[in-house]
């Protein structure tokens, strides 16, 4: 069995050899995101000094890679290799933000299982992904990559990721490691700048940030990765109470715990010591595979001569890769993943680039529909502008370095292949992405994400209001460029760049009815674009199929389903907004100012899309909100039943969704939180009763002493179709 071979190997294993499992290498094929890349690589291979490898793809490639550890190190200890497949390998999906937006784990699901398959294809076995982290502030770049602002919805997207990349069987050849990252709290970095300093309650901690990382162990996701930041004034990558305490001994993990990139090392800019020290003290406090700052390779046989680590950690660290290899099946076949027969029939298949397309169209949330203007009707003359309308650059979005863009659908294309005969479609860029050079370049560090237009801007505003003239609507794509947000792309303003703004005044101008579809990798302030439009569409970065998916939601071949899962402010000075924020004594009323109240002068507290929310061209009507029972006892679940009847003229799927607010408790609680969500599907005039199951567990949460209660006393739920649910009923939990 597994512990009985472990063992005997690594009773041979020389101390160096052990150390050697737990450096993981990048040879720099994929994103140096920090500042070194590794050296020595064939070298160090065959000296049994590397455990994994990221960056290296492509069955030959990674067999060649592999051969060196296999034949040629003394034990023959095969390595893993890793990559980061974070929305689809070569068949990109959305951007993991737009696909939390589907609220359809089952797509979800579907995606991350389709991801693997790729992936494995290519000889990658080990994935950076899911990440999970809680975001509620816009402002920083990696919102992109994560499942919004919500613990709840953020669990259940956790735990349908890990489940699709591993399908509870490590070792089938189609199936990946799953890594939950970035523990923890990296999405509380203050001021919405990445790799900055975070701190919180406990409270906030527990109740707010964990869950999801929680979620994903408790699938059995087989790596987490630490993060970047400091929780409680310790960085996570030598915080002993996070990755051991909370991490192994509460909740049970039993995998590897890896670095992100450089984190040992960069713990010597926190002030902790030099790379020995910060070394050994990650080592102890549980992280076993330092990714490329080779602090373990140079420094542990150190320490440990000097007393300041043990073999046991170095063993306990080694054992953990250990064995994860070998649930992956690499001491059976360290092959197993270097078929060369694969990629040609896995990768980018047309069943694949459909479902990219299905996962895209169930993304886009529709945010404005006055008049019904969508959908387009398949007749007539359609005017395509903006920047993002005919841009293969930046479909694809953030975090998609094993995509290729030049593969991706643009709007253009899918519009035209769509439409039909009956329409003429006249396009024109009309503005860049954004005028400035200087951002330009910042934002083109992995490709040309910002063309500058060798025309002037006036030249082609002209141009985009000629085509307007023609034309019976006008549909403008515009937004952000990928890097625009993603790792390292913060900004401290969430407005779009004033070149795009002025082409939406301009065409606003035309009086031609105009549609805005809207891309960008984080929740945007659009108070001013959502004034001037009649229709916004939001689509995220949409993936490979983004056309063809753009052009099915707005000619109505998919009724858009879609609901943000975070909140869009007016402005970036709301900023944090979220919807489960816990009281305060002094609340705003409705949305009116008052003096000595919590309110701004200038804006009124609400966000101008609250979570949860999206239409579609059809309507919902709520009625019938009823409860089993007024009091349940702690043992008992309430019934919760609603009638949803689709109200509208086209057939449509809703996603109901049910919150709960706790009005009596010993510590100061969120106004309302999300604890149950359905999406249906309903013909146009069909009544669905949508039923939900509450359990006394389910209105639990941790208390001032950090213990998780359920308190007896009045709770609300909430049921309806954004975050603002108008349908209330209270009930009563007994002592
Ligand atoms: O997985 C990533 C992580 O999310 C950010 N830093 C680099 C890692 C490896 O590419």
């Amino acid at each position: 069995d597994m512990d009985s071979f472990i063992n005997e190997l690594m009773g041979e294993m020389t101390t160096e050899e052990k150390i050697g499992q737990l450096n993981l290498i990048t040879p720099g094929g994929g994103i140096p995101t920090g500042s070194v890349v590794s050296t020595g690589v064939e070298e160090n291979i065959k000296a049994g000094k590397v455990g994994g490898i990221f960056g290296v793809s492509g069955p030959e490639k990674v067999r060649q890679a592999q051969k060196l550890a296999v034949e040629e190190s003394r034990l023959g200890i095969p390595m893993l290799f890793g990559s980061d497949v974070i929305h689809g390998y070569k068949t990109t999906v959305p951007i993991p933000l737009g696909l939390s937006g589907s609220w359809d784990l089952e797509l979800i699901e579907k995606t991350a299982r389709m991801a693997a398959k790729e992936a494995t294809a290519d000889g990658i076995f080990w994935n950076f992904s899911p990440m999970v982290d809680v975001a509620r502030d816009p402002r920083w770049g990696r919102v992109a990559e994560g499942a919004g602002e919500d613990p709840y919805l953020g669990s259940k997207v956790a735990q349908a990721m890990v489940r699709g990349y591993q399908q509870d069987d490590l070792s089938s050849p189609s199936t990946m490691m799953a890594t939950v990252k970035h523990m923890a709290l990296y999405g509380a970095s203050e001021a919405g700048r990445d790799y900055n300093t975070v701190d919180m309650s406990r409270q906030r901690m527990f109740n707010d940030y964990l869950p999801p990382y929680k979620a994903a162990v408790d699938a059995g996701v087989g790596c987490v990765m630490s993060s970047f930041n400091d929780v409680d004034g310790i960085p996570a990558s030598g915080n002993k109470w996070l990755l051991t305490d909370l991490l192994r001994e509460q909740w049970g993990f039993d995998g590897f715990v890896v670095s992100d990139y450089t984190s040992v090392n960069e713990m010597i800019a926190h002030g902790l010591g030099d790379l020995q020290a910060v070394s050994a003290l990650a080592l102890k406090a549980g992280l076993d595979m330092d990714m490329v700052g080779e602090g373990f390779l140079t420094t542990l046989e150190q320490s440990l001569e000097e007393g300041k680590v043990t073999e046991e950690d170095i063993n306990t660290a080694c054992r953990r890769v250990l064995e994860a290899k070998y649930k992956l099946g690499l001491f059976d076949d360290p092959f197993r993943y270097a078929d060369s027969s694969r990629p040609g029939k896995d990768i980018l298949t047309d069943e694949n680039r459909q479902l990219a397309r299905e996962a895209a169209r169930r993304s886009f949330v529709l945010l404005k529909n006055d008049q019904q203007v969508l959908p387009l009707k398949k007749s007539g003359i359609i005017a395509l502008v903006g920047p993002l309308a005919d841009n293969k650059n930046n479909m694809l979005g953030t975090w998609a370095p094993t995509g290729n863009p030049q593969l991706s659908i643009p709007v253009l294309e899918g519009m035209k292949n769509v439409a039909g005969p009956g329409v003429t479609i006249l396009h024109a860029k009309g503005a860049n992405i954004s005028d400035d050079p200087e951002f330009a370049e910042k934002v083109n560090v992995f490709g040309p994400r910002i063309e500058i237009d060798e025309r002037s801007p006036e030249v082609m505003l002209k141009e985009a209001l000629a085509v307007s003239a023609k034309a019976d609507v006008v549909v403008a794509v515009i937004g952000e460029a990928t890097e625009m947000s993603g790792e390292s792309g913060n900004r401290s303003n969430l407005l779009l760049p004033e070149s795009q703004k002025k082409l939406v005044r301009a065409l606003a101008q035309t009086g031609k009815p105009l549609v805005l579809v809207t891309m960008s990798g984080r929740p945007l302030a659009l108070v001013e674009e959502n004034a001037l439009a009649a229709a916004l569409l939001q689509t995220w970065h949409p993936g490979v199929e983004a056309g063809h998916a753009v052009a099915d939601v707005l000619f109505g071949d998919y009724n858009p389903s879609g609901k943000l899962t975070m909140t869009f402010p007016r402005n970036v000075g709301q900023v944090p907004i979220y919807y489960n924020h816990r009281t305060t004594g002094r609340p705003q009323d409705g949305d009116k100012f008052a003096k000595f109240k919590s309110n701004y002068l200038d804006v009124p507290n609400s966000p101008l899309f609250p979570f949860g929310y999206g239409l579609s061209y059809t309507t919902f009507e709520y009625k019938n909100l009823s409860l089993n029972q007024a009091e349940i006892a702690k043992d008992e679940t309430l019934e919760v039943r609603i009638d949803v009847t689709n109200t509208g003229d086209f057939d449509g799927e809703e996603v109901v969704q049910l919150y709960v607010g706790d009005l009596v408790a010993s510590v100061t609680r969120p106004v309302k939180e999300l604890k149950g969500f359905k999406k249906v599907f309903l013909k146009k005039g069909e009544t669905q009763t949508v039923s939900f199951s509450l359990s006394a567990d389910d209105l639990a949460f941790y208390n001032f002493d950090m213990n998780r209660v359920t308190e007896p006393g009045q709770f609300r739920v909430f049921v309806g179709g954004n975050s603002n649910a108008p349908n209330v009923k209270e009930f009563t939990l007994e002592e």
